[in-house]
């Protein structure tokens, strides 16, 4: 048996660990493993790959981004502009098929987010053996509890509000921290939470600017001279997204929300507040020990749906067990954070305003 694994869409910490546990599982099967370079273009003829080993794989759990390189553009990108779905021309798939043939790979690992598993769905149902591993730091796929990577986020996001906090509070300052989180808050919720945010903005809760000026000026009231507040980059101001076209092509490319917030809260306070963006460092650097672990059990069930035939599956972390469903199921919609749900009443619980009230 030969199989092939590739990584598409943005990196996350974590996808090498994902290799690793594949490579790891097939060695120990006696298999062949061929690890396909930039996502899917690597498939397009002459093919763009090179057989991984073990001796590959030592070593590169503890490092960010991937091995075999990835990206969310190119021919196979199946989601543009606001989640608008592309399928990809049949003529690329069957280029690409030729490729997959001549190798004799008998299942191909998709590493990716809902764009690429979108387009994994769709060279599933074009008769490709296809199994897919979920991936975004983001945390917002559908059918799986957590993704890899979306930890390691976090705790840069933790990171951050640690520092932030101290030069706050020495300069009585409000500090607004942006972070990642397209469509969905779980990054801003869960990183605001643990960094002690006194306000946390997130797409699936509409904010007034005034209600978060508002509750600046008690807590100014109450004798806390400095407040730090953390939004997400896909959080929604009154005229809509802060974004702009990505002339490299691919997605919308969302930021400078925290920019805009920190200038209306400074015209509206009268505190000095200002803004900084986290950016990229929550999606560099060494993956946590959560996102190995999740990574190499995410890879080992990968081989374990091949070595089974169960095409057309996605791995998927479900109350602490690793088990699997059909990728369909993971790509219709995006996962969000619920309002009303546990999360979001601990944090309101602990005086955590969201804007709302
Ligand atoms: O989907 C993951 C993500 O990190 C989003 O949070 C973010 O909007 C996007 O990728 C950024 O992608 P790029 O690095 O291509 O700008």
């Amino acid at each position: 048996m030969r199989i092939g694994i590739l990584n598409s869409g943005g990196d996350c910490p974590g996808l090498n660990a994902v290799i690793h546990g594949v490579v790891g599982a097939a060695s120990e099967k006696g298999w062949e493993v061929i690890g396909f370079r930039d996502g899917f273009e690597g498939l397009l003829p002459p093919g763009d790959f090179k057989f991984l080993t073990r001796a590959d794989t030592s070593g590169i759990l503890k490092l960010g981004g991937t091995i075999l390189g990835t990206t969310n553009k190119g021919n196979f990108a199946a989601k543009i502009g606001a989640g608008d779905v592309a399928k990809v021309p049949q003529e690329i798939v069957d280029r690409a098929k030729k490729t997959l043939d001549q190798l004799e790979i008998g299942a191909l690992i998709v590493v990716g987010g809902d764009g690429s598993l979108t387009t994994g769905h769709q060279l599933f149902q074009d008769g490709w053996p296809i199994i897919g591993v979920p991936k975004t730091i983001d945390n917002d796929l559908e059918a799986t509890a957590m993704t890899f990577g979306f930890d390691s986020a976090v705790t840069s996001v933790v990171d951050g509000l640690d520092r932030l906090h101290t030069t706050a509070s020495s300069h009585k300052r409000v500090m607004v921290l942006e972070v990642m989180g397209r469509h969905a808050g779980w990054i801003a919720l869960w990183g605001g939470m643990a960094g002690g945010a006194n306000v946390v903005l997130i797409p699936e809760i509409d904010f007034d600017i005034q209600k978060v000026a508002e509750f600046i000026r008690l807590r100014e009231a109450q004798g806390h001279h400095s407040s730090l507040i953390v939004v997400a980059e896909g959080a929604k101001l009154p005229d809509g997204l802060v974004a702009r076209e990505n002339e490299h092509g691919g997605e919308v490319r969302l930021g400078g929300v925290g920019a805009v917030v920190a200038n209306q809260i400074q015209e509206m306070t009268g505190k000095e507040t200002r803004a900084c963006t986290l950016g990229h460092l929550q999606r560099g650097g060494a993956p946590t020990a959560l996102d190995r672990i999740l990574g190499l059990r995410f890879g080992v069930m990968a081989v374990k749906l091949a070595s089974e035939g169960n095409f057309g599956r996605m791995v998927s972390y479900q109350s602490y067990h690793v088990d699997s469903v059909p990728i369909i199921d993971a790509v219709q919609k995006i996962r969000c954070v619920d309002p009303t749900g546990e999360v979001v009443d601990a944090a309101r619980a602990i005086g955590i305003c969201f804007g709302d009230c």
